[in-house]
């Protein structure tokens, strides 16, 4: 098991497979985009399947994320999402994208074990799109999510963040959008990840923003804590369900104590948090020869020092060196 000092079990891993991206979101890079790691400093395909296996056999882990920068920019993403399905714990497994050359893709993943998919869509506006991402593929993104609805890598979530003066009117519209077309929306507060260090507290949409938003077209009902466990969206029902519009307020509403994430970046490094300020280098161990066992004690060593909690809104709070996009979200 993946323990920590305050009792929390981590059986969830997120594996970032790269840091890069095709998209430029202001929230998350600079337009020339960052220095990117070098090829071999990533962890190679088998090296991931080996990290997931230690994780599912030895250490509880139950789900497998896989994340970016962008995921299926990683040449061998099938292969690996299909070599983990085989594995004797099989994790249930998910993919956070932005949903450029999914309709290429979705099927294909689908049948190498992938369970489903989350996509970030921040407007239902091309030129919004092309504002916010600094690139023309909002179409993209909306035939990779009809072509994962098609093959049934569901339920297909859509993420959206709202930053003022862009997308920020349009809470109600997309999850309208959403509803017509099956997804489940959730709107996440912007976090201080990005490199330019352009997030401010005081200009930020809060979940309270969006919420009251929403409820000038919507009835909300909150869907319960016993429903969420440890899952950073909090849920309500819209106009009494079944559907729902989910909130992920990192910030304002922390949901650190059900926390159940350990997490790989893509130069296998296990990060406790997302926040975290330290990491412990797997692939170190890997590459110098360590056993399963001897991998799986480091992991659980490194999970035993996570800290309670990022604590954003303290005035203590320190943004990690990596950014967001090296991390995995
Ligand atoms: P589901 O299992 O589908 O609920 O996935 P998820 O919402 O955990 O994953 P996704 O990759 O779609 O992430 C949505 C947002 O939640 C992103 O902005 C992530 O950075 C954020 N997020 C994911 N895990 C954590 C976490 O442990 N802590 C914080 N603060 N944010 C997280
Ligand atoms: N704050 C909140 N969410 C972010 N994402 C990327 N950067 C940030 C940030 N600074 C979102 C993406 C994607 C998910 C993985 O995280 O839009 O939906
Ligand atoms: Fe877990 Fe860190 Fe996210 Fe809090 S911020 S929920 S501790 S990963």
């Amino acid at each position: 098991m993946l323990l920590d000092t305050y009792g929390r079990t981590a059986t969830d891993l997120r594996v970032s497979l790269t840091d890069r991206c095709n998209l430029r979101c202001t929230y998350c890079m600079p337009e020339e985009g960052l220095q990117w790691l070098a090829k071999p400093e990533l962890l190679t395909d088998d090296e991931i399947v080996r990290l997931v296996r230690v994780a599912t056999a030895q250490l509880g882990v139950t789900q497998v994320r896989f994340t970016g920068g962008e995921p299926l920019l990683r040449p061998g993403l099938a292969g690996i999402v299909a070599r983990c399905a085989e594995l004797e714990q099989r994790p249930r497994m998910s993919l956070t994208t932005n949903g450029i050359g999914l309709e290429r893709t979705a099927a294909a993943l689908r049948e190498a074990g992938l369970d489903r998919v989350n996509v970030s869509l921040d407007t239902l506006d091309p030129d919004t799109f092309q504002r916010m991402t600094r690139r023309k593929r909002h179409a993209d993104v909306l035939r990779g999510l009809a072509a994962a609805r098609a093959a049934g890598l569901t339920p297909v979530k859509v993420n959206a963040v709202l930053m003022p003066g862009l997308n920020d009117g349009e809470a109600p519209d997309l999850l309208a959008w959403a509803l017509e077309e099956g997804y489940e929306l959730r709107f996440i507060e912007q976090m201080p990840l990005d490199p330019q260090h352009g997030w401010q507290r005081e200009g930020m949409i809060t979940a309270g923003d969006i919420l009251a938003a929403l409820r000038t077209r919507f009835t909300l009902t909150p869907e319960g804590e016993d429903a969420r466990g440890s899952a950073p969206a909090e849920r309500w029902l819209v106009d009494g369900g079944p559907q729902r519009v989910g909130v992920i307020a990192s910030v304002t509403r922390p949901f650190c104590r059900a926390c159940d994430r350990t997490r790989l970046t893509a130069d296998g490094q296990v990060r406790t948090c997302l926040f975290a300020t330290e990491e412990s280098d797997l692939r170190g161990a890997l590459r110098g020869g360590a056993s399963d066992a001897e991998v799986a004690e480091l992991w659980r060593k490194a999970m035993w020092g996570k800290k309670a909690g990022a604590g954003i809104d303290d005035p203590s709070f320190v943004q990690p060196q990596r950014p967001m996009s090296a991390i995995g979200g």
